[in-house]
């Protein structure tokens, strides 16, 4: 195995200076390392909704971040309540299906109301909305890690692991949750392989996934995913590891398109089929996949790749972002309290997350 450049845990898609928010620009990768800087909600919200950065938990990190942007307008502590709803409403609007986004969204606003309802000043609102943004974020690196070491428990001590899309440390806070599974194993000693799937139309597999775990010295090869059939049915593929954008309280799992028909050939070749989230993917109020809104972009993300048009003018095309994989096919749902298998009940008092 190629030797790591960097330190496995050292890579974050977000930064915060104390001053301002940077955004490292997804789309750029992996041929460019910019920063985006973001000094209000919108220009936060902006970097969301256009792909910059992306995947569930890294969305919310942001999007808290941007919630204590909002906060450092000028008056009192009447107007900040204002302005973090305001801001709340935007940065909600951007990406529908991550229920990550909307868990910090409510996090933070909770402690901006909380405090102004216990009488702080400006000042103090402000710090510690700071404080909470933070929190989140390294919260999110250390379940990460948990989980990560739960899944790697999975993996045979040599083997061979095919993801789709980037639930890696660009996805997230750091780490990763897919691809924290992967770099646990790794670090338990594991001989892992990867498969990317490209993962069209964004070629989050391609770009980001292939990126990062080569950054890593982790063995990674790309497919197209349409390759995954005949591999799966090759027998040398040991396990299936995907992330997740939202998982519903009967183990219905959103994440990206194309998630749902590997889950159906993993399960026709007797391949594992796991799912690997914090807890704050876990959607309680929704009770079934069905229930989970499926954000549908722009036709052009479909048309256009890489700045060329591959599709004849006047024929449509469709992008539904998301599909559901239905919780039979799901053999294991990692987060960073434990390996939970079916029947899958993530039905605690709803608000409870
Ligand atoms: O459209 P994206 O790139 O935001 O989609 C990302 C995914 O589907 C990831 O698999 C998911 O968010 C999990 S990230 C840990």
């Amino acid at each position: 195995m190629a030797e790591a450049a960097h330190a496995m845990n050292d890579l974050t898609p977000i930064r915060w200076t104390g001053d301002a928010l940077e955004v490292l620009d997804q789309r750029e990768l992996p041929w460019r390392e910019t920063w985006i800087p973001c000094a209000s909600p919108e220009e936060v919200a902006r970097t969301i909704r256009d792909m910059a950065v992306r995947g569930a938990p890294a969305i919310g990190i942001t999007a808290a971040y941007g919630m204590a942007l909002a906060l450092r307008g000028p008056g009192g502590p009447g107007k900040l309540r204002e302005a973090a709803e305001a801001a709340a409403r935007t940065l909600a609007a951007t990406r529908p299906t991550a229920v990550n986004l909307a868990w910090a969204i409510d996090r933070m606003l909770r402690v901006v109301v909380s405090s102004l309802s216990g009488g702080r000043d400006a000042a103090t609102i402000r710090r510690r909305a700071e404080a909470e943004a933070t929190a989140i974020h390294e919260e999110d690196v250390a379940m990460n890690k948990r989980l990560g070491r739960h899944g790697a428990e999975l993996l045979p001590h040599e083997c061979t692991v095919l993801t789709h899309c980037n639930a890696g440390a660009l996805a997230t806070g750091g780490y990763g949750t897919a691809l924290g599974v992967i770099r646990a194993a790794v670090e338990a000693g594991k001989d892992v392989r990867v498969l990317a799937d490209e993962t069209r139309p964004y070629l989050q597999g391609a770009r980001l996934t292939a990126w990062e775990l080569a950054r890593d010295g982790i063995p990674v090869s790309v497919i197209c995913d349409s390759m995954a059939g005949s591999i799966l049915r090759t027998g040398e593929v040991q396990a299936v590891i995907v992330g997740a954008d939202r998982i519903a309280a009967n183990g219905d799992t959103a994440n990206k398109v194309g998630t749902y028909p590997l889950a159906v050939l993993a399960a026709r070749h007797n391949v594992p089929f796991y799912v690997a989230a914090p807890s704050s993917t876990l959607d309680r109020c929704t009770a079934r996949g069905e229930d989970i809104p499926i954000e549908e972009r722009s036709a052009e993300e479909v048309h256009v790749v890489a700045g060329t048009r591959m599709t004849p003018p006047g024929v449509p095309a469709r992008h539904p972002a998301f599909d559901v994989t239905p919780a039979e096919l799901i053999s294991a749902v990692v987060t960073e309290d434990g390996v939970f298998r079916a029947p899958y009940v993530f039905d605690r008092r709803c608000g409870e997350r």
